[in-house]
């Protein structure tokens, strides 16, 4: 029993469910390769004003759901909760204005948020976030909308539906604002406590509350669409043209305003019915103004994030294949001091030309070590025996087979080889 435990809301990623994600971050990888993203690392941490100008202080993310410290010198960090503000961060401080545009950037890690722990939904999780900064083309988006269904698409997951919306811009969104407040003010009362708080603050989220009472209400409300500005319009239009060049299928949902105040134009998310309440495998859209908002130039740009877990679920759900789970192929059994010392040599050699191998650490006897290179998996077993050793040979034992033969000691590589791609 450990009488610590990990914090609520986090999980430990263990072998059996690791190579499953080294399978979706490699596939991630080429997938950027093929759209032309580089990969970044940045930083966990980063000032807590990034995040609070960049995201929008009027969110459930600035809100309420930052993990914020001070450090020893009194700064005040936040641990990242998403990547977009930290990505656009990056473009300003290192002067990519400066590269070809759009700079298109992945990246793959961590984000902390202190949200109540669901299925789907944890404290610290993975995204595989994808950025492309420095274009207001509406075809950019486009690109971003493909490259995510082309990585859901290459994993093998079904039954996902694209949705998309505009948000319009500072033109047109107090406009559309004023006529949502409007139509809603004779429902205040109706409201969640939620919405209601929000009804002066952010009233466009109520557009996505899923509370009943919330949804039949703004069934009718004005949607934001309809406000649109030739700009956002023209925008839009452009967005659904590419989409349909591309033959990706995609249906408009009025109500997918996402919880991110960043956004401007284009919004949309990718959902799976298999995820029961957390159902967006990926969320993503324009944020033409975040530069500004944190003190850079205006500076277009539009990007996705994919939860890893929900992607995990999605696809261990649907039966989607993760590649061959990587095992063990040759466990060496040896038992006296000498014959250790030519295991270890033996499994050095094994290793040098990629063949996995392993052996016993923990004086096991000769039966011990041989239920030990079952447990492991093991494809094999060679036999390091004082006759075998005398004899210059090794006894190589097939696992599954049970068939056993003896092959002289300078031809186990090739013979174990030979033996694997069998
Ligand atoms: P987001 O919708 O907050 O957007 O998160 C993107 C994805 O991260 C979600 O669709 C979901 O798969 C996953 N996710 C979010 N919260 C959790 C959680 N608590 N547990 C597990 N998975 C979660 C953003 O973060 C934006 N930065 C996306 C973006 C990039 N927009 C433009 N560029």
């Amino acid at each position: 029993m450990v009488s610590i435990k990990a914090p609520r809301g986090v999980r430990d990623i263990l072998p059996e469910e690791s190579w499953k994600w080294a399978f979706v971050l490699k596939t991630a990888s080429e997938v950027a390769q093929d759209f032309n993203y580089k990969e970044v690392h940045l930083p966990i941490f980063e000032q807590t004003e990034l995040f609070a100008r960049g995201v929008g202080s009027t969110t459930d993310v600035v809100e309420k759901e930052m993990y914020i410290f001070e450090d020893r010198g009194g700064r005040s960090l936040t641990l990242r909760p998403e990547l977009s503000a930290s990505m656009v961060r990056s473009y300003l401080e290192n002067r990519m204005d400066q590269r070809p545009q759009p700079v298109k950037l992945w990246s793959a890690g961590p984000m902390f948020r202190y949200e109540r722990p669901q299925k789907g939904r944890y404290r610290q999780f993975w995204q595989l976030d994808f950025e492309a900064i420095g274009s207001q083309d509406p075809y950019v988006d486009v690109e971003v909308i493909a490259l995510s269904v082309e990585l859901f698409k290459r994993l093998g997951m079904r039954g996902l539906d694209v949705v998309i919306n505009s948000v319009g811009c500072p033109v047109c969104r107090p406009v559309h604002k004023e006529a949502l407040q409007k139509f809603l003010e004779p429902h205040l009362e109706e409201l969640c406590p939620t919405c209601r708080s929000r009804y002066n603050r952010n009233p466009l989220r109520i557009l996505d509350c899923k509370n009943p009472t919330c949804r039949a209400i703004t069934e009718n409300a004005p949607k934001t669409i309809s406000y649109l500005c030739p700009e956002c319009k023209e925008h839009f239009e452009g967005l659904k043209v590419g989409l349909d060049v591309l033959g990706l299928h995609y249906s408009i949902d009025n109500r997918l305003v996402r919880g991110l105040d960043y956004y401007t134009k284009t919004a949309y998310e990718v959902i799976s019915g298999d995820l029961g309440a957390q159902n967006a495998v990926c969320g993503g859209g324009r944020y033409d103004n975040l530069a500004e908002a944190i003190g850079g130039k205006h500076t277009p740009g539009v990007g996705f994030a994919a939860g890893l877990e929900r992607i995990v679920l999605t696809m261990e759900q649907q039966g989607c294949s993760f590649g061959k789970e990587p095992s063990l192929e040759v466990f060496v059994v040896a038992l006296g001091d000498f014959e250790r010392k030519e295991a270890l040599k033996l499994m050095q050699e094994f290793r040098i030309e990629g063949i996995s191998s392993d052996m016993d650490f923990n004086g096991k006897s000769f039966k011990g070590q041989m239920k030990l290179a079952n447990q492991l998996g093991a494809a094999c077993v060679c036999i390091l025996g004082e006759e075998e050793i005398k004899a210059k040979k090794i006894s190589i034992k097939d696992m599954v087979t049970g068939e056993q033969v003896e092959v002289p000691k300078e031809e186990a590589v090739t013979f174990i080889k030979k033996k694997l791609t069998e």
